[in-house]
This record gives C-alpha cells, sequence and structure tokens, in this order.
C-alpha cells in the first residue's frame, strides 16, 4: 500500500500571515490517519514554517536546491542548508524552472543526485507541453524526462524518489488532465519502472499535478496509479487545501 502524498506548491506565493493560517487551521484538523502532507512555500519562509507547523502534520518541502553542498554560488541554496531547517521534500525539475530558467534533464538530474545525497526526498517534476501532446508525444517526453534520472539511479536510490506527472498545459489554466489521460500517463510512468524492477514499480509513488481542486481531487486520486497531488494555486487557501487533503483518505 502506497501512502497518499499531498503537496502544496505556494510558488513565488504567500507570506508570513498564510503561514501562521496554516499553522493555526491544521492544528486542530481531522485528518485522514495515513497520508502525508508537504507544504512547499519560498524558501525565505521555510524557518517560520518549521515553527509555526510544531504541532500539525504538516510537513516541509522546497521547491528547488542547488546541485552543491556549499560554495562560490551567489543566491542559491543547497540541501544541506535545507536539512537543517528539517525540509524532508524538494521538487526538482518543475516546469516553471524547466522552462523560465532553462533547466535541462542533466541540471535536473544533478539537483535530484544532490537531494538523494543529502537524504531529501525529491519529488521529480514531469510533464508535456501542449504542443508535445496534440503531437501525439505525450508519453515519449514524459518517459524521457523521468529515464534521463531513473536509469542512471542505484536500485536503492529509485525508491527514495517520487514523481510527480505535471502536464504543462493543465498548470495555472484550469484546464484539468481528465483522470482517464492523467490515468493513462501513470500507468505508463510505473510501467517503465516495472521495466528495472516490479516491486520497485509498485512502491513509486505518483503524484498528479494541473489545477488540482477540492472539486476534482477525489476522481483523480480515485484512479489506481494516481497516489496524491502536487498543487499549486489550491494550495494557497487553507479550506481548499484541507478539502483536497480530505480527499486523499
Ligand atoms: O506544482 C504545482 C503545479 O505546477 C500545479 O499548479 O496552480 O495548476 O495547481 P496549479
Amino acid at each position: 500500500m502506497r501512502t497518499p502524498l499531498i503537496a502544496g506548491n505556494w510558488k513565488m506565493n504567500g507570506s508570513t500571515a498564510l503561514i501562521e493560517a496554516f499553522g493555526s487551521a491544521f492544528a486542530s484538523a481531522t485528518l485522514p490517519a495515513h497520508i502525508d502532507i508537504v507544504v512547499i512555500p519560498p524558501f525565505l519562509y521555510l524557518d517560520a514554517a518549521r515553527h509555526a507547523f510544531k504541532n500539525t502534520p504538516l510537513q516541509l518541502g522546497a521547491q528547488t536546491l542547488n546541485p552543491q553542498h556549499s560554495g562560490a554560488h551567489t543566491g542559491e541554496i543547497s540541501g544541506r542548508m535545507l536539512k537543517e531547517f528539517e525540509v524532508g521534500y524538494v521538487l526538482v525539475g518543475h516546469s516553471e524552472r524547466r522552462k523560465l530558467y532553462r533547466e535541462t534533464d542533466e541540471q535536473v538530474f544533478d539537483r535530484l543526485v544532490a537531494a538523494l545525497d543529502v537524504g531529501l526526498t525529491p519529488i521529480l517534476c514531469v510533464g508535456e507541453t501542449l504542443e508535445e501532446r496534440d503531437a501525439g508525444s505525450t508519453m515519449q517526453v514524459v518517459l524521457r524526462q523521468v529515464g534521463h534520472v531513473m536509469a542512471r539511479l542505484e536500485p536503492a536510490q529509485r525508491l527514495q524518489v517520487v514523481i510527480a506527472y505535471e502536464p504543462v498545459w493543465a498548470i495555472g489554466t484550469g484546464r484539468t488532465a481528465t483522470p482517464e489521460q492523467a490515468q493513462e500517463v501513470m500507468a505508463g510512468i510505473r510501467a517503465y519502472q516495472a521495466g528495472f524492477d516490479t516491486s520497485l514499480a509498485e512502491q513509486l509513488k505518483l503524484l498528479y499535478g494541473g489545477s488540482m481542486n477540492a472539486s476534482n481531487a477525489a476522481e483523480l486520486l480515485a484512479q489506481p496509479d494516481i497516489d496524491g497531488g502536487l498543487v499549486g494555486g489550491a494550495s494557497l487557501k487553507t479550506n481548499d487545501f484541507y478539502a483536497i487533503c480530505q480527499s486523499a483518505g
């Protein structure tokens, strides 16, 4: 049985007030017994969140990390620093980083390895653009992104990776993949992993991301290969995020 995971990627949004609001809302929330819930605020709020979330089930994630552990990299944050602030998860390869900051598959791989090196759980984000979907190359694109990383890891490392399928055309657009579309791609990712090891494929945690909200979460999360969600916009409202977490129970 794979424990459901709901992660809220705040992107470049949020405030200390929102951190406090999540701390209060989730301290008294009744949640499903077996679920991991991760809030991923901008770096600057991680320390405040660490304190505000003390009496809640909320865990912490970061939005990226530098592939190096320390050194002359002005403006960057390393995995080792994230660990010091009790961060457990880190996104790598989010489509906004691939597009806006030109991150390549190779750089995504380096970041993911740096995360594994320090004991962070990487959430590897993959997904096709609308043009790629229309051209019929969805599976090819997604498996290239997955394969570039997974094929080069040791078996034990592969077990530590969470994969988030986020079709780029569904991110922040209000246009969600249908449960069938998401399931099809995610079953393909799991089948690819089975090529390495069937028990790894069984254990691999797969998240769906792209306009997931309180109304569509239950249907998406009911799909056999969807183990959780990577939520953007709807993770900025305590009620919506709480409702999505409830749907994962
Ligand atoms: O990482 C989460 C994401 O990109 C989805 O964003 O706003 O479409 O839920 P959103």
